[in-house]
């Protein structure tokens, strides 16, 4: 797919690894529509990349909840109006903390923005994208949806299922002209992870990126339309180990546990 012909509609377009990556996919030469929630945010965003001499006609954008189905309804019809051929799904909640220290309503937020909403926008936008020559739906998951962290329970799990439902529909469509791709960044300096999961970082020596890093992995991984990729060593390899053999990690995660009995671990951040 070459980026003069490449048109995406990007959830999470207004966070911190979604405007970077908007951004840096306009600049490859692809036409972008931006998603979030707050129109002006996203007129803002839109009004800074043309100050960066993006052309006008490449960046748009729609305000909208993908977690409300008649939002969703509206970005399936502005897809098919700009012939949007990518659907890039950014948009998502942070959950940190024990479990036993969150609130019920947070998990099921959690899942529902993180699995259940790109879900239901994948179907909402596929039966258009099944008519297209050639396609692509990639996800945004994480390291987190390959190896289970202390702390990470509910969003591991949002994540873990984000990634299962990748692998299936990338198989369910492998004879047809849509492409699944699923990309896994680990830990990223942006405003998901507030000062708890800092300290948790610090703690357990745990290394992270910038957004360009992950921009410049999903604009990779569209180019050259590898399945899925996860980001960082040793993440890459730890995820695959505990792909083979689950149990002999378990032993590993001794100072995570510690990480997390100071009392900055904070689940309610979902609420944000
Ligand atoms: N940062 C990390 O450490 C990290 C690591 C691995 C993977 N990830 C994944 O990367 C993605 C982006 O993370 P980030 O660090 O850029 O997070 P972020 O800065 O908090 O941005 C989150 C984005 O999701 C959007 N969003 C949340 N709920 C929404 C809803 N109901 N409807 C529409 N949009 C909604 C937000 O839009 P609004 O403008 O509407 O708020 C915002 O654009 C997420 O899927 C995250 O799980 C992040």
């Amino acid at each position: 797919m070459q980026w003069a012909d490449t048109r995406v509609l990007m959830t999470g377009a207004t966070g911190g690894i979604g405007r970077t990556t908007a951004l840096h996919l306009l600049k490859q030469g692809a036409a972008v529509l931006m998603v979030g929630r707050s129109d002006p945010t996203l007129e803002r965003l839109a009004g800074e990349f043309r100050s960066l001499g993006v052309p006008a006609s490449r960046v748009k954008w729609a305000a909208a909840d993908i977690n409300r189905p008649l939002d969703r309804q509206r970005l399936a019809t502005e897809a098919e109006r700009l012939d949007c051929n990518v659907l890039l799904h950014g948009a998502g909640l942070p959950a940190f903390g024990r479990l036993q220290d969150g609130a019920p309503e947070d998990l099921a937020a959690v899942l529902q923005t993180n699995l259940v909403a790109p879900m239901q926008l994948t179907q909402a936008l596929l039966p258009r994208l099944l008519t297209l020559p050639a396609a692509r739906i990639v996800f945004v998951g994480s390291v987190l949806g390959s190896i289970g962290l202390p702390g990470f329970s509910v969003y591991g799990a949002s994540k873990f299922g984000l990634h299962g439902f990748a692998q299936a529909l990338r198989r369910e469509l492998a004879d047809g002209p849509v492409k699944v791709q699923y990309i896994g960044p680990r830990s990223t300096d942006t405003g998901f992870n507030g000062e708890a999961v800092q300290a948790y970082n610090r703690a357990t020596g745990t290394a992270h990126d910038a957004p360009q890093q992950v921009a410049e992995a999903i604009a990779r991984l569209i180019e050259d339309g590898a399945a899925e990729r996860l980001l960082g060593f040793p993440e890459r390899y730890a995820a695959r180990l505990n792909g083979l053999v689950p149990t002999w990690l378990d032993g590993a995660f001794r100072r995570h546990r510690q990480a997390l009995a100071t009392p900055a671990a904070d689940l309610t951040a979902a609420r944000t």
